[in-house]
Protein backbone atom coordinates (compact mmCIF):
# COMPACT_ATOMS: atom_id res chain seq x y z
CA UNK A 1 0.00 0.00 0.00
CA UNK A 2 1.38 3.86 -0.78
CA UNK A 3 -0.10 6.79 0.72
CA UNK A 4 0.23 10.12 -1.18
CA UNK A 5 0.71 13.19 1.91
CA UNK A 6 2.33 16.37 1.77
CA UNK A 7 6.12 16.14 2.27
CA UNK A 8 7.81 17.22 5.56
CA UNK A 9 11.17 17.97 6.67
CA UNK A 10 12.62 14.54 6.96
CA UNK A 11 11.83 13.89 2.88
CA UNK A 12 13.45 16.69 1.34
CA UNK A 13 17.06 14.58 0.93
CA UNK A 14 15.08 11.65 -0.82
CA UNK A 15 12.83 13.63 -3.07
CA UNK A 16 16.18 15.16 -4.17
CA UNK A 17 17.90 11.81 -4.85
CA UNK A 18 14.60 10.57 -6.49
CA UNK A 19 14.49 14.09 -9.12
CA UNK A 20 18.29 13.53 -9.64
CA UNK A 21 18.03 9.90 -10.63
CA UNK A 22 15.67 11.27 -13.21
CA UNK A 23 17.82 14.33 -14.66
CA UNK A 24 20.34 11.71 -15.65
CA UNK A 25 17.37 10.76 -18.46
CA UNK A 26 16.76 14.33 -18.59
CA UNK A 27 12.73 13.64 -17.69
CA UNK A 28 13.20 16.12 -15.26
CA UNK A 29 14.78 19.22 -14.49
CA UNK A 30 17.58 19.40 -11.85
CA UNK A 31 16.87 21.07 -8.53
CA UNK A 32 18.96 21.55 -5.99
CA UNK A 33 18.91 20.45 -2.40
CA UNK A 34 18.53 24.10 -1.24
CA UNK A 35 15.88 24.60 -3.79
CA UNK A 36 14.20 21.35 -2.47
CA UNK A 37 14.37 22.82 1.20
CA UNK A 38 13.28 26.50 0.31
CA UNK A 39 9.91 24.70 -1.50
CA UNK A 40 9.17 21.62 0.34
CA UNK A 41 5.98 23.16 1.41
CA UNK A 42 4.99 22.28 -2.74
CA UNK A 43 6.00 18.51 -2.64
CA UNK A 44 3.81 15.47 -2.24
CA UNK A 45 5.37 12.53 -1.68
CA UNK A 46 4.22 8.55 -2.60
CA UNK A 47 5.28 6.87 0.59
CA UNK A 48 5.29 2.67 0.88
CA UNK A 49 4.49 0.85 3.61
CA UNK A 50 8.43 0.35 4.54
CA UNK A 51 8.55 4.27 5.01
CA UNK A 52 10.56 4.72 1.15
CA UNK A 53 9.34 7.42 -0.59
CA UNK A 54 8.60 5.85 -4.24
CA UNK A 55 7.32 9.49 -5.95
CA UNK A 56 6.80 12.92 -5.32
CA UNK A 57 5.36 16.16 -6.85
CA UNK A 58 5.10 19.45 -6.37
CA UNK A 59 2.77 22.47 -7.23
CA UNK A 60 4.37 25.80 -7.37
CA UNK A 61 2.54 29.10 -7.44
CA UNK A 62 3.50 30.73 -10.76
CA UNK A 63 1.48 34.07 -10.98
CA UNK A 64 -2.30 35.61 -10.52
CA UNK A 65 -4.53 32.18 -10.40
CA UNK A 66 -1.95 30.38 -12.14
CA UNK A 67 0.47 27.16 -10.92
CA UNK A 68 2.44 24.96 -12.48
CA UNK A 69 2.89 21.19 -11.41
CA UNK A 70 6.55 20.19 -11.57
CA UNK A 71 9.05 17.43 -10.78
CA UNK A 72 6.51 14.65 -11.17
CA UNK A 73 8.34 11.42 -10.64
CA UNK A 74 7.61 7.97 -9.47
CA UNK A 75 10.51 5.87 -9.53
CA UNK A 76 11.04 2.83 -12.17
CA UNK A 77 9.59 0.14 -9.77
CA UNK A 78 6.61 1.54 -8.83
CA UNK A 79 5.08 2.45 -11.78
CA UNK A 80 2.02 1.83 -13.92
CA UNK A 81 0.17 1.71 -10.51
CA UNK A 82 -1.83 5.03 -10.54
CA UNK A 83 0.77 6.88 -8.21
CA UNK A 84 1.94 9.43 -11.11
CA UNK A 85 -1.95 10.14 -11.15
CA UNK A 86 -2.42 10.05 -7.94
CA UNK A 87 0.12 13.04 -7.07
CA UNK A 88 -0.56 15.07 -10.19
CA UNK A 89 -4.01 15.01 -8.47
CA UNK A 90 -3.29 15.70 -4.92
CA UNK A 91 -1.29 18.83 -6.69
CA UNK A 92 -4.79 19.43 -8.39
CA UNK A 93 -7.08 19.37 -5.35
CA UNK A 94 -4.66 21.47 -3.76
CA UNK A 95 -4.73 24.13 -6.08
CA UNK A 96 -8.25 24.26 -6.67
CA UNK A 97 -8.46 24.82 -2.60
CA UNK A 98 -5.87 27.46 -3.28
CA UNK A 99 -8.54 29.28 -5.62
CA UNK A 100 -5.79 28.72 -8.10
CA UNK A 101 -7.75 28.95 -11.54
CA UNK A 102 -5.56 27.29 -14.08
CA UNK A 103 -2.47 24.65 -13.59
CA UNK A 104 -0.45 23.80 -16.53
CA UNK A 105 3.32 21.36 -17.02
CA UNK A 106 6.02 22.12 -19.09
CA UNK A 107 6.23 18.18 -20.17
CA UNK A 108 7.29 15.54 -22.46
CA UNK A 109 4.95 13.71 -21.35
CA UNK A 110 1.65 15.26 -22.81
CA UNK A 111 0.11 12.26 -23.09
CA UNK A 112 0.02 11.35 -19.57
CA UNK A 113 -1.09 15.15 -19.02
CA UNK A 114 -4.01 14.71 -21.83
CA UNK A 115 -5.23 11.32 -19.90
CA UNK A 116 -5.60 13.96 -17.10
CA UNK A 117 -7.24 16.69 -18.47
CA UNK A 118 -4.60 19.26 -19.62
CA UNK A 119 -4.92 20.54 -23.39
CA UNK A 120 -1.69 22.07 -25.35
CA UNK A 121 -1.57 25.61 -24.96
CA UNK A 122 0.46 28.02 -26.58
CA UNK A 123 3.99 28.76 -24.90
CA UNK A 124 2.96 32.29 -25.37
CA UNK A 125 -0.10 32.67 -23.12
CA UNK A 126 1.89 31.62 -20.03
CA UNK A 127 3.16 34.95 -18.65
CA UNK A 128 6.50 35.83 -19.14
CA UNK A 129 8.10 35.53 -15.33
CA UNK A 130 7.83 31.93 -16.41
CA UNK A 131 9.84 31.86 -19.17
CA UNK A 132 12.81 34.03 -17.75
CA UNK A 133 13.00 30.85 -15.18
CA UNK A 134 14.09 29.16 -18.83
CA UNK A 135 17.33 30.86 -18.77
CA UNK A 136 19.16 28.77 -15.67
CA UNK A 137 17.70 25.70 -17.32
CA UNK A 138 20.30 23.10 -18.64
CA UNK A 139 18.35 22.29 -21.68
CA UNK A 140 17.73 26.09 -23.03
CA UNK A 141 17.47 27.09 -26.00
CA UNK A 142 17.05 23.77 -27.31
CA UNK A 143 13.79 23.10 -25.11
CA UNK A 144 11.23 20.65 -26.46
CA UNK A 145 9.22 21.26 -23.42
CA UNK A 146 5.42 21.02 -24.21
CA UNK A 147 3.07 23.20 -22.20
CA UNK A 148 -0.25 21.78 -21.22
CA UNK A 149 -2.56 23.41 -19.21
CA UNK A 150 -6.13 22.42 -17.13
CA UNK A 151 -8.74 25.05 -15.83
CA UNK A 152 -10.07 24.24 -12.29
C1 LIG B 1 5.45 9.99 -15.77
C2 LIG B 1 5.41 9.14 -14.54
C3 LIG B 1 5.42 10.07 -13.29
C4 LIG B 1 4.14 8.29 -14.55
O1 LIG B 1 4.06 7.58 -13.35
P1 LIG B 1 3.13 6.29 -13.19
O2 LIG B 1 2.89 6.11 -11.72
O3 LIG B 1 3.69 5.15 -13.93
O4 LIG B 1 1.79 6.77 -13.93
P2 LIG B 1 0.35 6.15 -13.75
O5 LIG B 1 0.45 4.72 -13.32
O6 LIG B 1 -0.46 7.05 -12.86
O7 LIG B 1 -0.17 6.23 -15.26
C5 LIG B 1 -1.39 6.78 -15.60
C6 LIG B 1 -1.59 6.69 -17.08
O8 LIG B 1 -0.59 7.44 -17.77
C7 LIG B 1 0.10 6.60 -18.70
N1 LIG B 1 1.53 6.94 -18.70
C8 LIG B 1 2.40 6.66 -17.72
N2 LIG B 1 3.62 7.12 -18.03
C9 LIG B 1 3.50 7.67 -19.26
C10 LIG B 1 4.43 8.29 -20.14
N3 LIG B 1 5.74 8.41 -19.82
N4 LIG B 1 3.97 8.74 -21.32
C11 LIG B 1 2.67 8.61 -21.65
N5 LIG B 1 1.74 8.03 -20.86
C12 LIG B 1 2.17 7.56 -19.67
C13 LIG B 1 -0.13 5.19 -18.21
O9 LIG B 1 -0.03 4.27 -19.26
C14 LIG B 1 -1.50 5.27 -17.60
O10 LIG B 1 -2.47 5.16 -18.62
P3 LIG B 1 -3.74 4.16 -18.47
O11 LIG B 1 -4.49 4.68 -17.27
O12 LIG B 1 -4.48 4.34 -19.75
O13 LIG B 1 -3.15 2.82 -18.24
C15 LIG B 1 6.65 8.19 -14.46
O14 LIG B 1 6.68 7.41 -15.63
C16 LIG B 1 7.98 8.91 -14.33
O15 LIG B 1 8.42 9.21 -13.22
N6 LIG B 1 8.66 9.19 -15.46
C17 LIG B 1 9.97 9.84 -15.46
C18 LIG B 1 9.89 11.26 -15.04
C19 LIG B 1 8.95 12.09 -15.90
O16 LIG B 1 8.82 11.90 -17.10
N7 LIG B 1 8.30 13.05 -15.24
C20 LIG B 1 7.38 13.97 -15.86
C21 LIG B 1 8.02 15.26 -16.09
S1 LIG B 1 6.81 16.48 -16.53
Amino acid sequence: MVKIRKAVMKDAKAIHLIIKERTKDAMVLPRPLNSIFSHLRDFYVAESDDGQLVGCCALAISWDYLAEVRSLVVVPEARGTGLGVDLVNACIQEARELGVREVFALTNIDKFFAKMGFTETDKNILPQKIWADCINCPLFPDCDEIPMIIKL
